[in-house]
C-alpha cells in the first residue's frame, strides 16, 4: 500500500483527498494518516491541507523498496525488489536468493556494499548512499552458451535508462561498461549458474557512480559520477526505474531471436568505439585494430592493421582506446 500511495501522489502531481485514499486502499482515514506520518518520517515532504487533502512537495534520495516500486512501470523486472542498507555484494545476495528459487526479474538494490565485486576479480567502490549498486536475478530459457549477450542486453538499457533519467549523452565502451565524457559511469557484472545445456539463473549487476564527488586515487583519471559531470545531485530510484523499464523491454526483444539483431542498431548508436582505432587485449596477443561496430552476437567488428576482418568476443578479451581508456 505504500509503494501505491507514493505512486498516487506523484501521478496526481496535486492533491489527492484522504478520501480518495482510503476508498482506492478500502482502508480507514486513519491508516491513511497513519501511513502519511510514516512516509514523513521516511524523509518525504507531504502537505496536509484540509477539505484537499495530501500533496506530495519533495522526496527524498531513499532507495526502498516502496520508492522504487512507485516509480517502476514493468511487468516483471522489478516487480520484486528486496532492498539492504549494507550487504557484502548485491550479485552475492543475488545469486543466493536464486538458489533458493527466488522469481525472474527479483531486483537487489544496497546502499552500500562491503564487498562489491567489479570484473576480472577487481573489487567495485561502493561507499554509502551515493550511487547504485543493484543486481537483477533473471531465470531464462535460452542455451547457456547465449546468456552472456545479456550483458550487452543490460548495457544497452543502461545507457537509455540514465540518458532518459539523468539527461546525460552517455556511450558504451565495448563490451558493457558506460562512459560519460570519456570516464567510466557505470560498470555490469554477469554471473551464472548452469547445467551443461540448461540454466538455473543469471544474475546481472550494475553500479551506476551518481552522486559521488570523489574517487580513490588510482581512479580518479578513468572514474567519473553523474555528479562530477554535471555539478547536480541525482535521485538515484529515478534511475534505477528508468533501467528497469528499458530492460524488460530490451530483454523480451532480445528473447525472441536469442541474440542481438534486434538491439544491434540502438547498441551502435551508444558505441564509443565504432571507427576508432583500438587495442585488443586478448591473453597472450595484443594487437592494433581499428573497430567498425558489433555483429548480431555482441562480438566486436575489427579491422587489423593487415585488413584482416575479425570478430572479438567478449569474454576473456576487453579493448583500450589507443589514446585512453575509451
Ligand atoms: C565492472 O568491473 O565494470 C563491473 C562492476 C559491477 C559492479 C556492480 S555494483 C552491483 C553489483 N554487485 C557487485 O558486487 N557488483 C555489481
Amino acid at each position: 500500500m505504500k509503494s501505491e500511495i507514493l505512486r498516487l501522489l506523484k501521478e496526481s502531481g496535486g492533491y489527492v483527498s484522504g478520501q480518495q485514499l482510503c476508498g482506492r486502499f478500502k482502508v480507514s482515514r486513519t491508516a491513511v494518516w497513519k501511513m502519511i506520518e510514516q512516509l514523513k518520517k521516511e524523509g518525504y515532504e507531504i502537505e496536509a491541507v484540509r477539505n484537499k487533502g495530501y500533496r506530495l512537495v519533495d522526496s527524498p534520495d531513499v532507495l526502498s523498496r516502496a520508492e522504487i516500486l512507485s516509480l517502476t512501470d514493468t511487468l516483471w523486472a522489478a516487480r520484486e525488489v528486496v532492498c539492504f542498507a549494507e550487504t557484502d555484494s548485491t550479485n552475492i545476495q543475488a545469486r543466493a536468493y536464486g538458489e533458493k528459487g527466488s522469481a525472474h526479474g527479483t531486483l537487489f538494490v544496497a546502499e552500500k556494499q562491503n564487498a562489491g565485486k567489479g570484473r576480472r576479480g577487481r573489487g567495485w567502490e561502493s561507499p554509502a548512499g551515493l550511487s547504485i549498486y543493484m543486481s537483477i536475478l533473471l531465470r531464462p530459457d535460452i542455451l547457456p552458451q547465449h546468456a552472456p549477450m545479456l550483458t550487452l542486453v543490460m548495457a544497452v538499457s543502461a545507457a537509455e535508462g540514465i540518458r532518459e533519467a539523468a539527461g546525460q549523452e552517455v556511450q558504451i565502451k565495448w563490451p558493457n561498461d558506460i562512459v560519460l565524457n570519456k570516464k567510466k559511469l557505470c560498470g555490469i557484472l554477469t554471473e551464472m549458474s548452469t547445467e551443461i545445456d540448461y540454466i538455473n539463473y543469471v544474475v546481472i549487476g550494475v553500479g551506476i557512480n551518481v552522486n559521488q564527488e570523489e574517487f580513490p586515487e588510482e581512479l580518479r583519471d578513468k572514474a567519473t559520477s553523474l555528479r562530477i559531470e554535471t555539478g547536480r545531485s541525482v535521485k538515484r530510484a529515478g534511475i534505477i526505474a528508468a533501467v528497469m523499464e528499458r530492460f524488460e523491454k530490451n530483454y523480451e526483444i532480445f528473447a525472441e531471436t536469442q541474440d542481438l539483431s534486434g538491439l544491434q542498431e540502438i547498441y551502435h548508436s551508444f558505441l564509443a568505439n565504432v571507427d576508432c582505432d583500438v587495442r585488443v587485449l586478448e591473453p597472450g596477443n595484443e594487437y592494433n585494430a581499428h573497430a567498425l561496430g558489433i555483429n548480431e552476437r555482441g562480438e566486436l567488428i575489427v579491422r587489423t592493421e593487415d585488413g584482416e576482418r575479425k570478430n572479438v568476443f567478449a569474454g576473456e578479451v576487453s579493448v583500450r582506446g589507443i589514446c585512453g581508456y575509451v
